[in-house]
């Protein structure tokens, strides 16, 4: 039966400020630096990923817990055990999710519905996001953010363009050609069916 899940949820929601998530207690696959999809929703991009390194250790973070649960479902039967997704809010959470994990990759792919300017205080990528993130990343980390939302792309640039510690890969203010990895997101693929644009960055922390 297809799972129902409601499309957006608001994350002011007061149940939400308050999920108290699980810790990631243990690594998930072997490698001891784990590479993170912040709003992973059915996780397709994380599943290519760890079909294709059966050694890594992928995580994603979502908000809707039904998705959670579908996804950690299909990754057990699926026999990967090198794929969890954790319910928590991106805003909120991580410090405590992954206090003491090395990060290797952070993906944030088509982040949010929320472009209309009443909404703004919902995106998930601000300053203090992005200064949280930067601290968790291992040096030489990488953060890979895409959107076709140009709006919502270029407020991200802009964030990560001013944040110490994240240089740009592609050069200041410069967006990349093309995916880098090997793995597309459902929405990335249904955007890209219908030939729209998609603007992605990618920054790598430096000292
Ligand atoms: C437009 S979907 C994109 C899903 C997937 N990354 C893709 O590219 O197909 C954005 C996802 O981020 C999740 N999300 C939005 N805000 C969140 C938050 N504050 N914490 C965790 N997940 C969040 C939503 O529930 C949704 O599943």
């Amino acid at each position: 039966m297809p799972l129902r899940v409601r499309h957006h949820v608001n994350p002011f929601h007061l149940r939400l400020l308050d999920i108290a998530p699980e810790r990631l207690v243990a690594p998930v696959g072997q490698d001891e630096e784990l590479q993170v999809e912040l709003g992973c929703a059915d996780a397709q991009f994380l599943f290519q990923l760890a079909r294709r390194d059966p050694l890594g250790s992928y995580v994603g973070v979502e908000i809707r817990e039904p998705l959670v649960d579908d996804v950690n479902r299909r990754a057990e039967s699926e026999g990967l055990p090198n794929l969890r997704a954790l319910f928590a809010h991106i805003n909120l959470d991580l410090p405590r999710l992954f206090a003491g994990h090395r990060i290797r990759r952070f993906f944030i792919n088509f982040p949010d519905p929320w472009f209309k300017r009443a909404h703004h205080n919902r995106r998930i990528v601000n300053p203090e996001l992005a200064e949280l993130l930067v601290s968790m990343l291992i040096p030489g980390g990488e953060l890979f953010f895409q959107s076709d939302i140009w709006d919502l792309a270029i407020a991200a640039m802009e964030v990560f363009e001013t944040t110490a510690g994240l240089e740009n890969t592609a050069g200041e203010w410069s967006f990349l050609k093309a995916n880098p990895y090997p793995a597309i997101s459902l929405r990335e693929e249904r955007v890209t069916e219908k030939n729209l644009p998609i603007w992605r960055i990618l920054y790598r922390r430096v000292a």
